[in-house]
């Protein structure tokens, strides 16, 4: 297994959207067309991380997730887009991608928090790697959310 960051011109990054839209849009009944009517920017703006696993047919992208810098504002990092192969899930692909993201954020880029909007059903996963949930539950895509979030929270105290 490799783990790789690309960018919208790898040849992998049309495999990378193709599993974002089959494990992730499809399941909330989105697809990819809608992911680029709202967030075409944020798409434009993201690093992307994929799994890759070298097959004799060629390469397979078999994880993906995005981290979007300075967003909202400097100094924090969005986590999105977090999807595993189905056939893939539950072997340490998803929290080896989401430590690439972390050692990114915190290291090279000096990021003081990463935070993601996780659905109810993968808070555990999060959960598992150290973050933290706000205890607000919110809606966004037709399904229930939480705020997660690992580093210095970017509110000021008090
Ligand atoms: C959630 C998802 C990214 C996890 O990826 P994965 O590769 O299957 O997870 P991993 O194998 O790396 O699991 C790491 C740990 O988290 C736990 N875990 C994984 N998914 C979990 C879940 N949904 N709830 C609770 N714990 C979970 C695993 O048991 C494992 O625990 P361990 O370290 O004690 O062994 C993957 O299941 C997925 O793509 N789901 C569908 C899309 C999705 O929900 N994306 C996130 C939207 S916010």
């Amino acid at each position: 297994m490799e783990y790789r960051r690309i960018n919208a011109s790898d040849p992998l990054y049309p495999q990378a959207c193709a599993l974002r839209e089959s494990v992730l849009l499809r399941p909330l009944g989105k697809d990819f067309a809608w992911f680029m009517e709202h967030y075409a920017e944020t798409e434009r703006r993201a690093e992307h991380f994929v799994a890759v696993v070298h097959h004799p047919a060629g390469k397979r992208v078999v994880g993906v997730v995005l981290l979007i810098p300075d967003f909202p504002e400097a100094g924090v990092g969005k986590l999105m887009q977090m999807a595993v192969d189905l056939q893939r899930q539950g072997e340490g692909i998803g929290k080896r991608l989401v430590i690439e993201v972390e050692t990114r954020a915190f290291g090279e880029l000096g990021l003081r928090e990463v935070f993601c909007h996780a659905q109810n059903s993968a808070m555990g996963f999060y959960e598992r790697l150290g973050w933290a949930a706000d205890p607000a539950e919110f809606m966004e895509a037709g399904t229930a959310h939480h705020r997660m979030w690992l580093g210095q929270p970017s509110e000021e105290p008090g």
